[in-house]
């Protein structure tokens, strides 16, 4: 057996037995779908998401093999200016979510409903999720809320649109609930373990879980038949989803805790940024070779 064939064989047997399949690193070439996503767990198999909020980054992240990309309403903050997801609106989340999946052709797009979009009942939820499954083309929705929001995770799935559910701190909330962890103490705790599971018996494929101890988003992984994605929630998720702006370190400020940077895109930016005004200042760009004649 040659060294590479060993290491191979170690990292994968004990999660995933055929990593062929494997969402990140398989070799499958079509869009992943929800079916991938409840196989992934039964394989025992973690994977990562990203948010995405344009085309041009998402088929980045596509050809590096991300294999779910959500259209999160953080795109309030990190790419429209907003200071919450609170005022983000359907339409904006439409037009982001349809460039997104303009720029990808394997990852699994999951579009976020935003405030407002459904907390009035399950026929609005519908109406919603209708327009960004039917003039975006996401593959799935996101809402916030395990028993409060049952009766829409209900009628979306029956209705045929996947629903993955986020519990734990919604930032939607965020005027009632601040940014807090969430689920502390014995009755938070209950509560958020009943969440998680109403979310998946109304049909719910996957769970988010955002800012919750790690020992309890534990329990909830092992209690659940669907995934859950940790953000700020320890390793024992079944994925890990990320802000890209805040883990390439183009968000600025100071970072949540749970945020592990992994490029400086700010820096790079604002150097360019600075090299190119003072060519230009200088005279040094345009360049003869630049010149069109
Ligand atoms: O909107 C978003 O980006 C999210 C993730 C943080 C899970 O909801």
């Amino acid at each position: 057996m040659t060294q590479l064939s060993a290491a191979q064989t170690s990292a994968d047997a004990p999660r995933n037995p055929d990593s062929s399949k494997a969402l990140y690193g398989g070799k499958g070439t079509r869009r992943i779908t929800v079916r991938d996503i409840t196989a992934a767990k039964e394989r025992g198999e973690k994977w990562p998401m990203l948010t995405a909020y344009d085309a041009m980054t998402a088929s980045v992240f596509d050809e590096a093999g991300i294999p779910v990309m959500l259209v999160g309403d953080s795109a309030g903050n990190c790419h429209l200016g907003y200071e919450t997801t609170v005022p983000v609106t359907l339409d904006e989340m439409t037009m982001l979510s349809a460039a997104v999946v303009r720029g990808t052709s394997r990852a699994l797009i999951v579009g976020d409903l935003p405030f407002g979009s459904y907390q009035e009942g399950a026929v609005q939820a519908l109406r919603s999720a209708t327009r960004l499954v039917k003039g975006a083309g996401v593959g799935a929705v996101k809402l916030e809320g395990g028993e409060r929001s049952l009766a829409q995770t209900e009628l979306l799935v029956q209705s045929g649109i996947p629903v993955m559910s986020h519990l734990g701190l919604t930032p939607q909330s965020v005027n009632t609930m601040g940014y807090r962890v969430q689920g502390r103490g014995d009755e938070a705790a209950h509560r958020l373990l009943r969440d998680a599971k109403a979310a998946q018996d109304a049909g719910a494929f996957a769970v988010v879980l955002e800012l919750v101890p790690a020992e309890l988003a534990a329990e909830v992984t092992r209690s659940l038949h669907i995934p859950t994605v940790g953000i700020g929630a320890g390793s024992e998720c079944d994925a890990q989803v990320l802000v890209w702006t805040d883990m390439m370190g183009l968000t600025g400020g100071r970072m949540p805790r749970f945020v592990k940077q992994y490029a400086e895109l700010r820096n790079v930016m604002a150097g360019a940024a600075k090299a190119f005004a003072e060519d230009v200042v200088g005279g040094a760009f345009p360049a003869a070779e630049h010149a069109v004649h």
